[in-house]
């Protein structure tokens, strides 16, 4: 088995960290909150978390059963587990949708490289008002070569790491850093949620209001579930065909399933109790957390430290998903066509680079993309919707249908159970994967695919 050279991680740590640094991203902190104000707050938490915990959780483990018995690339593994069957054409949409989800992912992460910048030039010292922040925010987005040239840096970020590889690239970075951001947004909730009029914010994440849920929302809820977890498109599939053997992986992946909602939840606690203390609408869409956290820095000793750190690591989050991304296609191009790593890297980021040009220029950069074909929607949350909810969710049907039907619980659980620990909830498991999982996914995607509600 080709394991020695693909590289391992040096544990469950290494694992559970690297697995972490994938879920855990601008998934968390940027589309959580946003998309949470944008369908009426309480209802899709209270969905997002349910479908967390019946969806996310079983798939998690679905997707690393598979990479921990074949060690391969997605493609690969199907081809393993299923051979001559079309099944590999699941892995192949599977890294179709990591180079779509990297090519608007890496626009935004190119705006938290612009925001450490303007935190270490003292950008967000003194009272900053909604106004004055949004205005900010616009006239980074607007500026055309700005918002090209911040997603390129990102980019190039993300092949230099990726091209590294494994254990050296991906694991050393995430090590130290996660657990530093974890200590961040604690900071930052208890601050924001001692804001006057902060517990508001707070009501308005935990009260659901059961009349605004309907399949858009579902769909939302479900979309953001299998993004934040990385599901649907083989990332965990291929973090798990690294993971050591002697390791409890069901208890691993869930430990990432839990840290991984917990710090949406946080973020979550950050940005509505700031937003209602300083009265900005939580429906703001794409920009909301840019826009809102600056006005809260000032509000803390320290502020601008904090202001840097946040930054700082909330880049890392976004680079540390960024590498999962890359790191899907990367994998497929070595294991399955043979090339070197690096040319690989370079091949698909540059590649990724220019696809993502349109969604750099789709929050006013150009008129065309930011309000694209007149659809009245922009080219980057098209883009989001595509790959983020659709794809994803379509991934994930098809994954349960081959885990559950194809390959078979049985075989799925010897590889769960590999090392020697049992899985307790294996009985479960079995029938959230066969029935529950699929047919939820089903209804929902199936509801918005033939009445045509898609944006
Ligand atoms: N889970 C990452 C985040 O929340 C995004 C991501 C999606 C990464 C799919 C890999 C695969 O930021």
């Amino acid at each position: 088995m080709a394991t020695s050279n693909r590289g391992q991680w040096s544990g469950k740590l290494g694992f559970i960290l690297a697995a972490s640094g994938s879920a855990i991203g601008l998934g968390n902190i940027w589309r959580f909150p946003y998309t949470a104000g944008e369908n009426g707050g309480g209802a899709f938490v209270l969905l997002y978390l349910t479908f967390v915990v019946v969806i996310g959780i079983p798939l998690v483990l679905a997707e690393l059963s598979v990479g921990r018995k074949t060690q391969l690339n997605p493609v690969g593994a199907f081809e393993k587990l299923s051979p001559g069957s079309k099944w590999p054409w699941l892995g192949k949409l599977g890294i179709l949708t990591g180079f779509g989800i990297l090519a608007f992912y890496s626009v935004i992460a190119g705006w938290t490289l612009w925001y450490l910048f303007e935190a270490i030039t003292g950008g967000f010292s003194g009272e900053i008002t909604p106004e004055v922040s949004a205005q900010m925010f616009t006239s980074m987005t607007s500026d055309p070569w700005l918002a090209i040239f911040l997603m390129g840096v990102f980019m190039i970020l993300t092949i230099v790491i990726v091209q590294g590889g494994i254990s050296a690239g991906i694991e050393r970075t995430t090590k130290i850093l996660m657990p530093l951001l974890l200590v961040i947004l604690v900071v930052l909730a208890v601050r924001s949620v001692t804001l006057p009029g902060g517990m508001e914010g707070v009501a308005y994440l935990f009260t659901p209001d059961f009349s605004k849920i309907d399949f858009g929302v579902m769909m939302s809820a479900l979309g953001q579930a299998l993004f934040s977890l990385s599901l649907g498109m083989g990332a965990m599939i291929t973090y798990g065909s690294y993971f050591p053997k002697d390791e409890n992986l069901p208890q691993a992946g869930i430990i990432v399933a839990f840290f991984d909602t917990g710090i949406a939840v946080l973020a979550g606690l950050i940005i509505f109790p700031a937003l209602f203390s300083v009265g900005i609408e939580p429906d703001g869409g794409p920009g909301l957390v840019f826009v809102v956290l600056p006005t809260i820095f000032n509000n803390l000793p320290a502020g601008g430290f904090f202001a840097i750190a946040f930054y700082a690591l909330l880049a890392i989050a976004a680079l540390t998903s960024t590498i999962s991304l890359l790191e899907v296609v990367v994998a497929y191009f070595v294991d399955e066509k043979k090339w070197e790593r690096k040319k690989a890297s370079w091949v698909a980021g540059g590649a990724c680079f220019v696809v993502a040009v349109p969604s750099a220029l789709a929050a006013g950069g150009s008129a065309f993309f930011t309000d694209f074909m007149g659809f009245g929607i922009d080219f980057l949350s098209i883009q989001n919707n595509l790959w983020g909810n659709y794809s994803l969710s379509f991934g994930a049907v098809m994954l349960c249908i081959f885990v559950g039907w194809n390959w078979g619980i049985p075989k799925a659980l010897e590889s769960l159970e590999a090392s020697g620990h049992k899985f307790a909830a294996a009985g479960v498991w079995g029938i959230l994967v066969r029935y529950v999982c699929p047919a939820a996914i089903a209804i929902v995607l199936g509801y918005i695919v033939f009445t045509g509600t898609y944006f």
